[in-house]
């Protein structure tokens, strides 16, 4: 019984396809584990809704990766930990394991910044939320927590707008707000955001620490399962990618996020 939980698969999803990102973290340090991936392409962006229709997505969504038997459900997006991970927690129970992106960058910065100033960058949902700041205030390291959305960057980086001359304009518009001074580390809050990570350092120099959540999300999703005796001792069939709304554009852009091509299955949920 032991053995058949660790060959399920782990759940992730995300408003789209900026959540292979994390996938592709996960993958290189669980090499092991199959992943059941959904992205709900019919409602992106989340970034710009409500807290309440983000909830109602996300239950369907883990309605489905349960049905699938996830043994874990990752809620791969940062504006929607923000806004349903409580409630996803609650609604899962006992059927699967719920973790978010959020908690481990915030656990990350507590313990490696005490005491220090820190920025972070990602969408209305996410910074409006206030969540990495009521997170990080509740650990009391003293960190000051600056934050600026940055709503233009996640559909600059989807049309292919990244390590060039317009991406560099938008990324220095951004930064160069005067919210984000004096910070010694920057958080990417968005999943998105990885893909710009050279030119964020570029902009600062050197200067400032630029954090890319994926790998943190990934090492702690690694130390989680191995915790709870659920990591997966051999690859058991194909990874899965689902879609809520399919176009050839979104199949095409899997390879930016995902670093190669994949197949994408429509999964009508919302007909
Ligand atoms: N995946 C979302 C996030 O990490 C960004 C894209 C969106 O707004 O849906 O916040």
């Amino acid at each position: 019984m032991v053995n058949e939980l660790k060959q399920r698969p782990v759940g992730i999803f995300d408003s789209g396809i900026g959540g292979l990102t994390v996938a592709q973290a996960i993958i290189n340090v669980l090499p092991n584990e199959r992943l059941l991936y959904f992205g709900d392409t019919a409602h992106l962006p989340y970034g710009d809704k409500s807290t309440a229709a983000i909830q109602s997505y996300a239950i369907k969504i883990c309605d489905l990766l349960i049905k699938q038997q996830c043994k874990l459900i990752l809620i791969a997006c940062n504006s929607a930990s923000a806004a349903a991970y409580e409630l996803v927690r609650e609604y899962v129970g006992s059927k699967a394991k719920v973790l978010n992106v959020i908690d481990p960058t915030v656990a990350y910065i507590g313990h490696t910044y005490p005491g220090k100033t820190i920025g972070l960058i990602g969408t209305k949902q996410t910074v409006n939320s206030n969540v990495y700041k009521k997170k990080i205030d509740d650990l009391d390291v003293k960190i000051t927590l600056k934050s600026l959305a940055t709503p233009l960057l996640a559909d600059m980086i989807e049309e292919g707008f990244f390590n060039d001359s317009i991406s560099e304009s938008v990324i220095h518009a951004y930064l160069s707000n005067a919210e984000l001074n004096d910070i010694e580390g920057l958080i990417l809050g968005c999943t998105h955001y990885p893909l710009i990570k050279k030119q964020i350092e570029q902009f600062y120099e050197g200067k400032v620490d630029v954090l890319d959540a994926s790998q943190i999300v990934a090492a702690h999703v690694k130390a989680f399962l191995e915790q709870h005796d659920l990591a997966a001792e051999k690859r058991k069939g194909d990874h899965q990618f689902y879609v809520s709304d399919f176009t050839r554009s979104f199949e095409e852009s899997t390879r930016i996020f995902f670093k190669r091509q994949v197949r994408l299955k429509h999964y009508p949920l919302w007909e």
